[in-house]
Order: structure tokens, then sequence, then C-alpha cells
């Protein structure tokens, strides 16, 4: 298995993702770079198949792209699509350090786990707002993170929806204080305390983080600082 991109600082400080759906697509690598550098620990790659979700966004040549100028910076790819299994190959081979697939379209959850392992990837397992986490919870087990939705997935800039909290706090306590749990959509300033509550390690944040004009600001309010 490849490097945790989401190894915990001794610190205990929550990681944070900056999500590049809402950086400046025509400045990429230099937005991108711009939100490491201001305490950002990984770049979060929101992939979109218009099918999954209603909307299209990006491709492995994205991660291909952001890694030859930024070769040093975990990716975490959220595969928002119906068919990861014919993509996870391209995308770790592009360069991406985590993939992230929907319990919502897996048949097989363990062997699709292992089948991102054995590409040298780390594996996460996402649900939507709507799905139970039961589901994921007996699978977590061949995971090296749980994803929660806060928002139905498609776009950044949607609210933070408060009442996916209590599948957190059941992740948390199924999975011990080892596990990654990761927060994505809506996460701002404001919400961010509750999902650190609720025992998140990895907060995603896009339009609140490439929306400010404070980066270093923005990553130090979700992290807790
Ligand atoms: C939503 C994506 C999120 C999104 C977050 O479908 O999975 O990662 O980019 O955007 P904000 O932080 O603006 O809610
Ligand atoms: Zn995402």
């Amino acid at each position: 298995m490849s490097r945790s991109p989401f190894a915990t600082p001794s610190t205990g400080t929550p990681i944070v993702a900056a999500s590049i759906l809402s950086a400046d697509f025509g400045n990429l690598a230099a937005d991108a770079r711009a939100a490491v550098q201001a305490g950002a620990g990984v770049l979060h790659i929101d992939v979109m198949d218009g099918h999954f979700v209603p909307n299209l966004s990006m491709g492995p040549v994205v991660c291909g792209a952001l890694r030859l100028p930024l070769p040093d910076v975990p990716q975490d790819v959220h595969l928002m699509i119906d068919n990861p299994a014919e993509r996870i190959e391209s995308f770790a081979a592009a360069g991406a350090d985590h993939l992230s697939v929907h319990i919502e379209v897996l048949d097989d959850p363990r062997a699709m786990a292992d089948a991102i392992h054995a590409l040298g990837c780390t594996a996460g397992i996402a649900l939507n707002p709507a799905t139970p986490v039961d589901v994921v919870l007996e699978v977590i087990d061949a995971f090296d993170m749980a994803l929660v939705m806060s928002v139905v997935p498609g776009f950044s800039g949607q609210p933070f929806m408060s009442e996916v909290l209590e599948k957190t706090s059941a992740l948390r306590a199924a999975m011990g204080p080892g596990g990654h749990i990761q927060m994505d959509g809506g996460v701002a300033p404001a919400s961010a305390g509750s999902c650190r509550e609720a025992g998140c390690n990895v907060l995603v944040s896009a339009s609140a983080l490439f929306g400010s004009d404070d980066y270093a600001a923005v990553i130090a309010a979700l992290a807790g600082g």
C-alpha cells in the first residue's frame, strides 16, 4: 500500500483537503500550490461522470497535470461515478494516492478495496446523505477511510447537512481513534467544529477555501486553530 495521504500530524490537528472543484481552473497548479502552502494537507479531486451525479468535472488528466508541478502533494480522488472498476487503474497511473468510491454503486465493496490497494493506493468508502451508515459499517474494516457526504454530491457551494453528523459519530465509535473519517460538502468555519466533535479528522473544503482571499485563515479555522 502507498503512504497514507491522511497521516494525522502528531499534534492531532485535523487535515484540510483542498477540493479543487472551486479552484481557478485557468491557473490550477498555482491555485492548488497556494492552498498547500497555506496549510492544506492533500488535494481533493472530485470526479463526476454526469450519471452518478448530474455534473461533469475532471478525469485522470487532471491528476497527471498536478502531479508534475506538485510531485509531493498527496492526491485524494473522490470518484462520483457509476463504474469505478473501469477507472481506478487510470487514476492510479496518473498519480492518485487515494481513491474513494461510493457504496451506492458497489456490488462487492471488499473486492473494490482490494483492487484499489493492489494499485498502490489507499481506499475510501463514501456514502451519500440518504444512505444508511449500516452498510458502510459492515465493510469499513476493508477500507482506510470513510467519506461522509454532507451534501447531495454534484456541486460545490451547497449548505452543510448537519443530520449526517450522527453517521460520523457511529463510524468513529466503530473505527476507534485510528481510522480516517472525511466530511465532504458545505464544510466551512461555521460547520467544521461540529464535524471535528463528531470524529472527523479530514475536512474537505472547496467554496469556503477557494472563495476566500485568505486561504491560511480558512484552513486554520477549519482545523480548529
Ligand atoms: C461535492 C463534492 C465536494 C465539493 C465540496 O459533490 O464531492 O468535494 O467540492 O464543495 P464545498 O466545500 O463548496 O461544499
Ligand atoms: Zn468530494
